[in-house]
């Protein structure tokens, strides 16, 4: 009996331990492909980046790192084709129910990929919760393939050199020149 509880015990022990390496993999497999981890964005600050992106009717709109489709929920209510890449297929796979609950199947579209791999030249609005370490390479990837006019919400970092025309409450918008 002793031993049945010692074993259970490591076992519990064990299950314990998994859960805690698998976390930690969680959150830094996005580094790997140079992202950030998966904090999604708050109700408030999402009201915030879809009232800066003034979104008109079909416009097109992507988010660079998904993660479980908030933002992109929110942009497709407001009016736009919203499209996500996201690196982690777990988060996609809760993106593409999140977005199928809400009844956006036609406006919503999340893909697992890397986002600096994807060109974004064809986007209206682009929004993305970065990292600090993110920045320079996103400034360089917009400088690069944004359209002039090209509307850009982030949340919580600035980019480098750009000045943005709009902030508020750490989210800033930029507007391609
Ligand atoms: C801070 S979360 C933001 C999630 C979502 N956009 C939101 O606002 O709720 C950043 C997301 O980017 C994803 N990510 C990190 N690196 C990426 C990469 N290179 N390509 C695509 N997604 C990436 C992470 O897995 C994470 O889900």
């Amino acid at each position: 009996m002793e031993l049945l509880l010692v074993y259970l015990f490591l076992i519990f022990l064990g299950v314990i331990a998994l859960i805690f390496v698998v976390k930690i993999l969680w959150y830094l497999y996005p580094f790997l492909f140079w992202g950030g981890i998966d904090v999604p964005t708050t109700k408030e600050k999402i009201e915030k980046m879809v009232k800066l992106l003034d979104i008109k009717l079909g416009q097109t709109a992507v988010d660079l790192g998904a993660g479980e489709g908030r933002l992109l929920i929110a942009l497709a209510k407001a009016g736009a084709k919203a499209y996500g890449y996201e690196i982690n297929p777990f988060l996609v796979a809760r993106a593409k129910k999140n977005i199928k609950e809400a009844g956006l199947e036609n406006s919503a579209f999340v893909y697992c990929g890397n986002m600096w791999k994807e060109n974004i030249k064809d986007f209206d609005l682009i929004v993305v919760f970065p990292m600090l370490h993110m920045m320079n390479n996103l400034e360089k990837k917009f400088e690069k393939e944004l359209k002039q006019g090209t509307k850009v919400v982030i949340n919580y970092f600035k980019l480098p050199t750009w000045k943005p025309n709009m902030a508020e409450d750490n989210v800033y918008l930029y507007i391609k020149k």
